[in-house]
């Protein structure tokens, strides 16, 4: 199996850990290990406890059992936790696809929920949310998009990059074509607890059978990505066990330290939405007057959930825009490009608590540049 560089991680590694404003981040801010164990008397000394040997490899029991509090009809044999959503999404593809099985894949996506299914042989179509319908994926091209030898469907929603938030009705219809065709549903759900309005909120994929498998990770609305803690959550003893198998020759099972501190998180987990959440509600209504008072420059989609939006340039070139500013400004957008998306747009991160300070240095740019 060949696989391409990952576009969007390899230009996070160019830029990460050495520009000053990160304005395109997926994830919400992060908190140290001593903020998060302050949230439960007692988590410090037993943390400091933590017993390193190996640990067990479907994940350890009190964390499972706390992770099945997110959905309504799990327990904690249907959890199993990986190093990472990422992991979680290698496993399912190399799981569940062979050479020449068919999958659809919503579109734009982060890389690997096609890239792992091409290198592995498989035939993808992409299911495409555009901009002009709100991102809205539309059903019926769901259904032309079908072929005889169709074995999955990918979807992310709350949706990186456009936070797109999928509406209840066409979920529940979504998920019952799903049954009704056999297939599987790989619901990438890593965003999910980051609604705008939690009455938006979607039931877990996994929550509506066996046909679906559920993604959830530590790090996006929980804002906890060093913890390198995901889990997939689904009712298919077949998906469960062949990913389980095929563990033992990634990861084997997670860190100790790690799954001690994601137990403490997910326990504690409103605390940390509604202080994220916090964050993200007060950087839209900042980033919402950027748009408005530069409307000749850029198309703005508010989006419904989750730590990010997919704005678009109207004039210029988004890779050179992008370049420019990092250099000038100290200011990381992301390249829609990064995405295959040819349109002009860039991502744009609200999770961080410094976008305020990083939007003024983008206004000053364009002051100067405009
Ligand atoms: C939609 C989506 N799925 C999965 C992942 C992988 O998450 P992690 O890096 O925590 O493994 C990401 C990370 O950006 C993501 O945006």
């Amino acid at each position: 199996m060949t696989l391409p560089p990952f576009k969007l991680e390899r230009y996070f590694a160019k830029y990460e850990f050495n520009t000053e404003f990160l304005l395109c981040s997926s994830d919400c801010e992060a908190m140290s290990i001593a903020d998060l164990l302050a949230f439960e008397s007692g988590a410090a000394e037993k943390f400091q406890n933590t017993w390193l040997g190996y640990t067990e490899s479907q994940g350890s029991p009190v964390l499972r059992k706390e992770v099945c509090n997110l959905y309504t009809t799990m327990q904690p044999e249907n959890i199993l936790v990986h190093t990472g959503a990422g992991e979680a999404i290698y496993l399912f593809m190399h799981a569940m696809l062979k050479e020449n099985d068919h999958v659809i894949v919503h579109t734009p996506h982060y890389q690997s929920l096609s890239q792992v299914a091409k290198g592995i042989g498989c035939q993808v179509s992409p299911w495409i949310a555009r901009e002009e319908n709100g991102w809205v994926l539309d059903l019926d091209e769901l259904r032309h998009l079908m072929r005889p030898t169709t074995k999955a469907v990918i979807i992310n929603t709350p949706h990186n990059p456009t936070g797109y938030l999928m509406s209840r009705a066409d979920f529940d219809k979504l998920n019952k074509f799903v049954q009704q065709e056999k297939l599987l549903l790989f619901s990438d759900e890593v965003y999910r607890e980051s609604e705008f309005d939690p009455s938006t909120r979607l039931p877990a994929a996994c929550d509506y059978g066996e046909h679906a498998v559920s993604l959830g990770v530590t790090s996006k609305t929980y804002g906890l990505a060093g913890l390198r803690i995901g889990w997939i959550a689904t009712k298919n003893k077949k998906v469960y066990e062949n990913m389980a198998a095929l563990k033992d020759y990634t990861t084997i099972c997670n860190s100790a330290p790690s799954e001690f501190l994601a137990e403490v998180a997910m326990r504690n987990r409103q605390q940390l939405i509604d202080r994220n959440l916090g964050i993200i509600q007060s950087n839209v209504a900042i980033v919402d007057k950027l748009f408005t008072s530069h409307s000749s420059l850029f198309t703005w989609t508010r989006p419904q959930a989750g730590s990010m939006g997919f704005p678009k340039l109207l004039k210029g070139d988004i890779e050179e825009f992008c370049d420019d500013l990092v250099r000038k400004a100290g200011v990381l957008l992301l390249p829609g490009t990064m995405y295959d998306d040819s349109r002009n747009h860039f991502r744009l991160g609200l999770g961080r608590k410094n976008l305020p300070q990083a939007v003024e240095r983008l206004e000053e740019y364009l002051s100067k540049t405009r």
